[in-house]
């Protein structure tokens, strides 16, 4: 069980509740692939999805999660919803909890979005992405795809490459992977490094050192719809200078594995070839998402009934 109310973050919670959720998301996950291990244990109780920013994954998997746990599941639908005539998310998270509503998954451009809804509600709030704060689930996804790999996060080196200033996948990962002991080492252009040095992890814009050794390579895409200036001169330019191809990964780990949160722009952050290559690890990345999300849910559930 998660003896929290709701989960905003993995900097918030310890390396023993973390393993507890990779360890259930194992336990979980062949329900996916075989429909006769689907069960009803969370039945009559109901979530709502709140994406006030577009997601194919992260919406697909919980929606997706709770039903394969027996939940009813409702989308909020905020481009159709009252959100459109102007009602604030308080009012919006305190009209759902009048309706008995058990889980809200909200993702939020506004940082601390999650954090205030949560303080709102009586029902679990799951952060699926908060501005360029935390994306605590896609973490656990990336944290579970690894163990997969490497069966522990002790001393391994997980490079993360692209816009890290903007990217809360990149944050809620140096939280988690740090508390599991990896050493993770961000890169990318100077402009888009931001102060996430001060999280525990190096920080260059080398990004040959960068890769040298690394076990683990995940890719980042610009975000250019949270970027204010201009952080590099174009897109050309950063491809010349920070892409992930073959040549580079030639520094990495003989067995380095490759991981994106997702959606690639391919070409871009890495090349079509590292994406189709079999050291990605990209597919599995999704299926591991959908377990992540069912373990969150059933702990959360159980944490609520220890009460
Ligand atoms: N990785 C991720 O959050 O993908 P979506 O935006 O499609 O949910």
């Amino acid at each position: 069980m998660l003896k929290h109310k709701d989960l905003l973050g993995l900097r918030e919670l310890s390396a023993e509740e973390i393993t507890s959720i990779l360890d259930r998301a194992l336990e979980l996950r062949p329900r996916i692939d075989d429909a006769r291990l689907r069960s009803d244990e969370l039945s009559r109780r109901a979530m709502a999805e709140l994406f006030y920013e577009n997601s194919t994954r992260t919406k697909t998997s919980f929606g997706l999660a709770g039903k394969y746990l027996g939940m009813y599941v409702t989308d909020l639908g905020v481009d159709t919803s009252s959100v459109q005539k102007g009602e604030s998310l308080v009012d919006t998270g305190l009209t759902l909890d009048e309706m008995g509503i058990d889980f809200m998954v909200i993702r939020h451009s506004m940082t601390g979005s999650a954090a205030l809804l949560a303080k709102t509600v009586n029902a679990h709030v799951i952060n699926a992405g908060d501005g360029a704060n935390e994306h605590p689930t896609q973490a656990l996804l990336d944290m579970l795809t690894i163990r997969d790999a490497y069966g522990s996060f002790e001393g391994l080196k997980v490079t993360i490459i692209g816009d890290i200033s903007h990217s809360r996948v990149a944050r809620s990962n140096v939280f988690g992977l740090t508390k599991l002991g990896a050493k993770v080492t961000l890169a990318g252009p100077s402009t888009l490094l931001g102060g996430m040095s001060v999280l525990g992890a190096a920080s260059t814009y080398d990004i040959k050192s960068a890769l040298r050794d690394a076990d683990v390579v995940m890719g980042l895409r610009i975000q250019f719809e949270r970027q204010k200036t201009v952080t590099f001169p174009s897109i050309g330019e950063y491809r010349e200078f920070f892409r992930v191809d073959d040549e580079l990964m030639k520094l990495a780990s003989p067995n380095a594995l490759i991981l994106h949160p997702g959606p690639v722009n391919r070409g871009n952050e890495l090349t079509g070839e590292i994406i189709d290559s079999e050291r990605s690890l990209i597919n599995r990345q999704v299926k591991n998402g959908l377990a992540v999300r069912m373990a969150i849910l059933t702990l959360l559930a159980e944490g609520e009934n220890a009460k």
